[in-house]
């Protein structure tokens, strides 16, 4: 009884700050995105109840966790001509209300959370796709209509349908993962952009591409488009935490090199995705001190680092702080926009006409490049699994 009498004043409060709201400051290197609305501890630990995910506002406690992508809208023209969005148990279009002739779910019930949430300095993102997602256009006319559709439905514009009710989200991220006419999505997001144009307000795009380099489904978008944040999952892959040093296969250097060139925004931020406990993926989870080594190595070593992405919340809270922990890794080494951080070139500079062997290691444009095996082509041309090097650090 005391606890509901003390709530009236806390909730006039929240909506009081709402306004004052910052975001994720992407100048920094020590930013932690969660993933949540999967549920995935839940559906790989059905029975222990008690630790499923929590609703959104519950994750927005602390000062642990910067941005939250909501997990998935996963259809981009359903019933209706209208998307689907599934947050698993915490909203979705079979156990909650859907708008008339859709099949959109009615989560208006989130909204205060949002904005909670927002309050606290995070930003929002709905996150599109999903490993089983239909989110896609057929052609041209549809990637810009939907961009409209989107920035109405969860952002800045007014629509007849909200489905996270007066919250207005802060920006869009991609986690395409089956490729269908994947060079629509530059369309997309170009008239996204038009639109966040219309404000003042920061908004930002993401993408979640799995560690593979290229990636199948957004490596064409990923080099036309402007984007802010790039959340690499490394896990379920070769490339992936399961292989961090060992520059054959952990490949977050073919990320740090695209990201600076060949990315338009060349201060987009990398991050290293990663499983928030066994559970949360086949492969790639790391314990806590593992992950706490590599992200304070590759922030040493890479000036586009830019944190951590942990799947999921859910995944997080049950294994004893793990993004409160890193989140304080990242922090206490963190540096903010400048690059003067970066090492001096300290390996002999490539050259041309030479045989390298395995393991040899030489200085070539602003990064240090190990050879994956022996090697005689030039650092950086070639990109990907079948490069014979790997970039292992920035340097100047
Ligand atoms: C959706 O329905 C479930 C099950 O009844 C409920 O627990 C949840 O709070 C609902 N979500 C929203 C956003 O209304
Ligand atoms: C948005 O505005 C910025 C700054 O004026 C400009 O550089 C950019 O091209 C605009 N983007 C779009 C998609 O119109
Ligand atoms: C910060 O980085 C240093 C090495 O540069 C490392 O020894 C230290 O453990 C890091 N701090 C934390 C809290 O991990
Ligand atoms: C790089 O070398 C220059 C000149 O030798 C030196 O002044 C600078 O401190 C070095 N930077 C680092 C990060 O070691
Ligand atoms: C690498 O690319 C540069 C510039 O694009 C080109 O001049 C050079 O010949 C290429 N080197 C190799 C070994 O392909």
């Amino acid at each position: 009884m005391l606890s509901k009498v003390l709530s009236v004043p806390a909730v006039v409060a929240i909506a009081s700050i709402v306004s004052v709201a910052r975001a994720v400051d992407l100048s920094c290197n020590d930013n932690v995105a969660v993933y949540w609305g999967q549920n995935s501890y839940g559906a790989t630990n059905a029975a222990d109840r008690a630790n499923w995910q929590k609703r959104l506002a519950h994750y927005c406690r602390d000062d642990a966790i910067d941005v939250i992508p909501l997990a998935f809208m996963t259809t981009s023209y359903g019933v209706g001509g209208l998307p689907e969005i599934n947050l698993a148990d915490a909203c979705n279009n079979n156990d909650n209300g859907t708008f008339p002739g859709t099949n959109l779910a009615d989560c208006g019930r989130l909204a205060d959370d949002i904005e909670y949430c927002q309050s606290k300095g995070k930003t929002i993102l709905l996150s599109m796709g999903g490993a089983t997602g239909n989110a896609g256009f057929e052609d041209a006319n549809q990637a810009s209509e939907f961009a409209t559709t989107a920035w109405n439905m969860f952002l800045g514009g007014t629509h007849q349908y909200r489905p996270f009710g007066k919250a207005s989200l802060d920006g869009i991220d991609l986690d395409i993962e089956s490729p269908h006419n994947p060079e629509l999505w530059e369309v997309f997001t170009e008239r996204l952009r038009q639109h966040f144009n219309e404000t003042n307000r920061q908004y930002v795009i993401s993408a979640a591409p799995q560690c593979v380099f290229p990636d199948a489904a957004l490596g064409t978008w990923l080099n036309h488009a402007w984007v802010d944040m790039v959340f690499v999952q490394f896990y379920n892959n070769f490339c992936g935490l399961n292989a961090y040093g060992d520059a054959k296969q952990w490949n977050f250097g073919d990320w740090a090199v695209w990201a600076k060139t060949r990315s338009k925004n060349d201060k987009v931020r990398v991050f290293i995705g990663a499983p928030a406990s066994a559970t949360a993926a086949g492969t790639g989870y790391l314990d806590i001190a593992k992950l706490q080594n590599a992200a304070t190595e590759t922030a040493r070593s890479f000036s586009s680092f830019g944190g951590i992405m942990l799947w999921d919340a859910s995944q997080a809270e049950a294994n004893n702080g793990y993004a409160q922990a890193i989140k304080q890794t990242l922090k206490s080494n963190s540096s903010c926009g400048s690059t003067s951080t970066l090492a001096n070139c300290t390996a002999d500079a490539w050259t041309a006409g030479n045989n390298y062997q395995a393991g040899a290691r030489v200085a070539h444009t602003g990064f240090v490049w190990e050879a994956k095996w022996s090697a005689s082509s030039e650092p950086g041309n070639a990109s990907g699994e079948q490069s014979e090097w790997m970039a292992v650090q920035e340097c100047t």
